[in-house]
């Protein structure tokens, strides 16, 4: 939880998408202590982390706070600014806050590609 004058500071060291929001949330995985798949090593914290951050999208805006994913930061700045250990990697930075009453999505929110060429039944082409 970054919401203090100090951690804001340092978090506007770190990403240019802070929007100036009071408190951000920071979400990351432990590559020690997940499921790891023996095939090829595949982890399943960065997946847990990436539920947990959208769960967690959908209860701020359950209490009226809007919140948008960051993903445009800087993971080694982030690590010296906050101490994050070794083992730990940041995923998702959520920046929070009230929405503008005219806030509206960008233009790419209502462009989509076929529905063919991101649904495949048996094979990809
Ligand atoms: C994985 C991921 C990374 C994102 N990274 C950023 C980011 O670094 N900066 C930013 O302003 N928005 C970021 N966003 C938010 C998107 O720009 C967009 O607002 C959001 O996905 C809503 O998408 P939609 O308008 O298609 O519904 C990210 C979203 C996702 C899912």
């Amino acid at each position: 939880m970054l919401n203090t004058d100090e951690s804001i500071a340092k978090l506007k060291n770190c990403t240019k998408c802070h929007f100036n929001a009071p408190t951000s949330m920071l979400v990351c995985h432990n590559k020690d202590e997940c499921w790891v798949r023996k095939y090829d090593g595949a982890l399943s914290s960065p997946v847990d982390a990436v539920i947990v951050t959208t769960y967690m999208m959908l209860a701020c805006q359950n209490e009226g706070i809007g919140t948008c994913w960051v993903m445009h930061f800087d993971p080694v700045a982030m690590r010296e600014m906050f101490g994050i250990p070794e083992n730990t990697e940041p995923v998702a930075l959520l920046v929070m806050g009230y929405s503008s009453d005219d806030a509206k999505p960008l233009d790419l929110h209502f462009k989509s590609r076929p529905i063919d060429e991101t649904v495949f039944y048996d094979h990809f082409k």
